[in-house]
């Protein structure tokens, strides 16, 4: 099947055909979701909560996030794969921010990146779209600055906020990002963002609208017990699935019934 590109995404937008986006952060995972045929695979910092066990994003280092970018990129044949540049590797400066970037497409092999922001990196996305990497933007809930609004609620719900969204959406779009995450945001919102941009809105808790929807794999697939926000849906019970085979294997070994004749070797 032919390869996601960037255009692919944008062409899907025109011709009104929704775009399917979910996260990976190694090589298995990316290769299960690449062969059902998902459009895009998003090396989330996510990885910071799901892989790595930690509260928010803000510790995901660049070196850590080149090392899952990459393993997912050895696993995919079709997909556009869309890594996310973790908190403090574009913030600081725009040189800064193109080094980073340029290592996550060398390094890893990555297609595009991400970064979480409207106006205050507009300038660092043109830079970046200059040198030849493709970037997605993200705006509503941007998690990397969880200390600044000290909560994971809905986003952009007052006038003002909305109004500042759009205006970012915008900036996004003019300074070359080919799409844009839009995370949890009242419906109306991004409906009004994703018909007033030509490049496509990718929504995770932003309503039916968007040009395309994002769920985190470990979400979707029911591995996480606790985590229960409203836009989530849950298409396995994979927590039950593995407990129950690592608990038949455990009373398996017990009972002395695994391994059996079959499952030795002679001689
Ligand atoms: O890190 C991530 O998984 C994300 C998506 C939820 C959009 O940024
Ligand atoms: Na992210």
């Amino acid at each position: 099947p032919a390869k996601i590109t960037t255009q692919t995404v944008v062409d899907m937008k025109q011709r009104g055909e929704k775009i399917s986006m979910l996260t990976a952060y190694d090589y298995t995972m990316a290769q299960i979701i690449d062969q059902a045929g998902i459009e895009i695979i998003l090396v989330g910092d996510s990885a910071s909560n799901v892989m790595a066990g930690h509260d928010t994003t803000v510790p995901m280092t660049l070196d850590h996030m080149i090392y899952h970018a990459s393993c997912v990129v050895r696993g995919v044949d079709r997909a556009l794969v869309i890594a996310d540049l973790p908190f403090m590797s574009y913030q600081v400066t725009t040189k800064e921010a193109l080094i980073s970037a340029g290592r996550m497409m060398k390094e890893a092999g990555a297609h595009a990146v991400k970064l979480e922001g409207g106006k205050p990196i507009v300038e660092t996305v043109k830079r970046i779209v200059e040198a030849g990497i493709p970037v997605m933007g993200h705006l509503g809930l941007t998690p990397q600055s969880i200390y600044k609004f000290g909560t994971y609620k809905v986003r952009a719900t007052e006038e003002q906020e909305a109004e500042d969204l759009i205006q970012d959406a915008k900036l996004l779009e003019e300074a070359g990002c080919f799409s844009i995450v839009l995370e949890k945001i009242p419906a109306q919102l991004a409906a009004r963002v994703s018909e007033e941009l030509s490049i496509p809105t990718i929504g995770i808790g932003a309503g039916p609208e968007c040009d395309g929807q994002v769920l985190v794999l470990h979400d979707m697939l029911g591995l996480n017990k606790e985590f229960n926000p409203r836009f989530l849906r849950r298409y396995a019970d994979l927590n039950s699935v593995m407990t129950e085979a690592v608990q038949h294997y455990i009373k398996d070994v017990k009972d002395k019934d695994f391994p059996n004749k079959d499952e030795q070797y002679g001689g």
